[in-house]
C-alpha cells in the first residue's frame, strides 16, 4: 500500500505542478521528498508522514491555490481517498501550515516528522539552486534583480514578509542567508553549511562585478 500511495501522490503533484515557473515547480517538490526522505531515515522520524507531507507541502500554497488554502483541500481529499488515518491527515495539515518562512512569525514544527520536511524544503531554497529559484521567482514576479537605494528589511512579520516589494538580491538578506541557522536537524545543518557557503560566495562575486571590482 505504501509505494502505491507515493507513486499516486507524485502523479497528483505532477499534474499539478507541471507549468509552473513561479519556483513552485514539480521538481521542487521531488528535491524535497528524496532530501526529506534522507534526513528522515537518519532521525528515525515515521517515513510515510514525512513523505507524504513533503509531496503535498506546496499543493494548496496560498499563493498557488489560494482557495483550498484554508482548509489544505486538495491535500486532504488526496490522503482520505487514500484510506490515511485521521490521524495522520491531521498530522501532514500541521506540518503543512508550519513549514513556511514567515519573517519573525516563522514557527518550529512540533513534530519530528515536520522538523524534517521544513528543513528540505529550506535546504531547497539555498545553495546552487536556491539561487537559481530566487532569479527565476523574481524574474516571474517582475522584481528587479538589484538597487542599491532599497535596503533590506529586517525582523519583518508575516504580513509584511508577504506584502513588501523588494529586489531578488535583497531576498538573500530577507531570507536566504538566515535559514542556515534556522535549521532543525542535525543531517540538514551539516548541508546547509556547505551551501550557505557556496550562496554567500556567489553574492559576493555578484557584488564586486557590480562595484567594477572585478
Ligand atoms: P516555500 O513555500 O517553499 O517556503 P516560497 O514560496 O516563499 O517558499 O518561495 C519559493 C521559492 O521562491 C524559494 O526558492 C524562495 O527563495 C523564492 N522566493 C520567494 N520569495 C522571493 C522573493 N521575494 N524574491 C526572490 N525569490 C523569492
Ligand atoms: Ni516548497
Amino acid at each position: 500500500m505504501d509505494n502505491a500511495i507515493i507513486d499516486d501522490a507524485i502523479c497528483f503533484v505532477k499534474n499539478i505542478f507541471e507549468d509552473d515557473h513561479s519556483g513552485h515547480d514539480y521538481f521542487h517538490t521531488l528535491r524535497v521528498y528524496n532530501t526529506a526522505t534522507k534526513i528522515a531515515i537518519k532521525e528515525n522520524a515515521h517515513l510515510l508522514t514525512v513523505q507524504l507531507a513533503a509531496l503535498l507541502h506546496d499543493v494548496d500554497d496560498i499563493k498557488l491555490s489560494p482557495q483550498t488554502h484554508k482548509y489544505k483541500d486538495r491535500a486532504v481529499s488526496f490522503l482520505k481517498e487514500h484510506g490515511v488515518s485521521p490521524e495522520i491527515i491531521m498530522t501532514i495539515c500541521d506540518i503543512i501550515s508550519e513549514i513556511s518562512f514567515k519573517g519573525t512569525d516563522t514557527v518550529v514544527p512540533k513534530t519530528i516528522e515536520g522538523k524534517c520536511v521544513q528543513d528540505a524544503d529550506r535546504l531547497d531554497a539555498i545553495g546552487a539552486i536556491g539561487i537559481a529559484r530566487a532569479f527565476a521567482y523574481g524574474g516571474n514576479h517582475n522584481s528587479v534583480i538589484h538597487d542599491p537605494d532599497i535596503k533590506p528589511a529586517v525582523n519583518m512579520n508575516a504580513d509584511e514578509y508577504r506584502n513588501h516589494v523588494s529586489t531578488t538580491l535583497n531576498h538573500f538578506y530577507e531570507k536566504l542567508f538566515l535559514l542556515k541557522d534556522m535549521m532543525n536537524t542535525e543531517a540538514a545543518k551539516e548541508i546547509a553549511q556547505q551551501r550557505d557557503e557556496y550562496m554567500k560566495a556567489y553574492i559576493a562575486e555578484f557584488l564586486d562585478e557590480w562595484d567594477g571590482v572585478r
